[in-house]
């Protein structure tokens, strides 16, 4: 089999991560979050007390980027975080992360920082990565390309169960929600967007299994296997 990219964009909480990381079991290739790179430069700058929007008063400098390092390791099919030797992906999926990666990748600093990152780990596998401007920016070769996307609602209350929360965190989870896709689709630098020759696929009344399945026939169709 030659090698082939996937790419999967999509708003939060479509189910990018689930399907990616079920496809790419399937077809026993590398599974890539790129969000989780965001999330992790994020929890760095917070860390470091860094004001990060607006843009002209942002403290992210590509100097201060250039102290992290930032390592991607696959353990049992799950992709750790390290940041400066530390295991950090257990921090990552608070809202408070969520929304400053957001912040954080609104900034084309960053953005310049991670392109390359993001293109290196795709350079010489075949791979599956997950993102916002994947199809449009990141891999624009990319074998497939979907967009997948589901309604604010349905979208916020897979999210609820995914983290164990109450239906009465339902409002908030809805803005927050709301908030980052809003943000994330208006920002200048590479905006959520779908690419042209990307297949859109709208889970709302989907089930998980029919979304893998129709994202596996996609990709088989596409390679010919
Ligand atoms: O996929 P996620 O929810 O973990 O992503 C967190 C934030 O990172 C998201 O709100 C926007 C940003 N992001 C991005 O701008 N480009 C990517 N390729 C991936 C994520």
């Amino acid at each position: 089999m030659h090698k082939f990219t996937i790419a999967i964009d999509g708003p939060a909480a479509a189910g990018k991560t689930t399907n990616s990381k079920a496809i790419a079991e399937r077809f026993g290739i590398q599974y890539i979050d790129t969000g989780a790179i965001y999330r992790t430069i994020s929890l760095a700058a917070i860390r470091a007390g860094k004001i990060l929007l607006p843009a002209d008063q942002s403290e992210i400098t590509q100097e201060w980027l250039d102290t992290l390092k930032i390592e991607i390791q696959n353990q049992d099919n799950e992709q750790r975080m390290i940041l400066n030797e530390e295991d950090v992906s257990d921090f990552l999926r608070t809202e408070r992360i969520s929304m400053a990666a957001s912040d954080c990748s609104a900034l084309s600093i960053v953005r310049k920082h991670l392109l390359k990152i993001q293109r290196d780990l795709a350079e010489s596998k075949s791979s599956i990565m997950e993102g916002r401007d994947i199809g449009t920016v990141v891999l624009p070769d990319a074998t497939v390309k979907i967009f997948l996307t589901a309604s604010p609602e349905s979208r916020t209350i897979r999210r609820l169960l995914q983290l164990g929360l109450p239906h009465s965190e339902y409002h908030s989870m809805l803005s927050s929600i709301n908030k980052r896709d809003k943000q994330d689709m208006n920002r200048k630098e590479a905006p959520l967007r779908k690419a042209k020759d990307a297949i859109l696929i709208d889970s709302t009344d989907m089930t998980l299994q029919e979304v893998q399945d129709t994202i596996f026939s996609i990709v088989i169709n596409k390679i010919g296997i």
